[in-house]
């Protein structure tokens, strides 16, 4: 297990590898579809982990609102995860990148961010959203998710601790080395 950090402001964001849904923060954010339906990668995960709650909230949802549009989120309890909360976002399916897919992924994680907000959650946890089934390279997508993790957290100074759970080794080496790059940038 390896860590990387970068204080922004007050706020920390870390990075880890593992399983998103043993996280203890507030809340966890789920990379999900627009149907709220379920399925596999992360997704399955959260809701074996958290068990039948979750799904019974995330319908009563789709019956209110029809679908959830690629870089809009929801929130639904955490049912059995450690996680009070579950943030539910609809990543972009890779198209190429000239889809507006790097805007649609920066929006999935500011607006999670502001549910957070909105619930007082002083800690979240983010998986890299569309870098899975929906195709998003990660090489791409890391940069995309970290500017737009700390450009949020610079402007809002809230959660204090953001942290991204990669689940493997190339996942946490991609968004390592982005976050270095951001660092660098930063500094000077
Ligand atoms: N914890 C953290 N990350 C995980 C976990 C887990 N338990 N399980 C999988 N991942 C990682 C994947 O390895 C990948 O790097 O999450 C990343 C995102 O992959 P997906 O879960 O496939 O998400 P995404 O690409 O956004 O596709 C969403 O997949 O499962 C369906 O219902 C979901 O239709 C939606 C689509």
């Amino acid at each position: 297990m390896s860590s990387t950090f970068l204080a922004v402001g007050n706020c920390g964001l870390y990075l880890e590898q593992g399983d998103i849904t043993r996280s203890e923060t507030d809340a966890v954010v789920n990379a999900a579809n627009s149907g709220l339906r379920g399925g596999g990668g992360v997704d399955g995960a959260i809701h074996r982990a958290g068990g039948p709650e979750i799904m019974a909230e995330c319908r009563q949802i789709i019956r209110q609102i029809g679908f959830l549009p690629p870089g809009q989120a929801v929130r639904t309890g955490g049912g059995r995860l450690p996680a009070q909360h579950v943030i539910h976002t609809v990543g972009p399916v890779w198209q190429g990148g000239h889809a507006s897919e790097a805007e649609q992924l920066a929006s999935c994680y500011r607006t999670s961010l502001d549910i957070a907000r909105t619930w007082q959650c002083r800690s979240v946890a983010f998986p890299s959203i569309s870098t899975g089934v929906y195709g998003y390279p990660l090489a791409q997508a890391a940069p995309v998710a970290l500017r737009a993790v700390t450009a949020d957290l610079r402007r809002q100074q809230a959660p204090d601790k953001v942290i991204f759970f990669l689940f493997d080794d190339r996942s946490y080496s991609a968004y390592a080395q982005a976050l270095e790059q951001l660092a660098a940038e930063t500094d000077t």
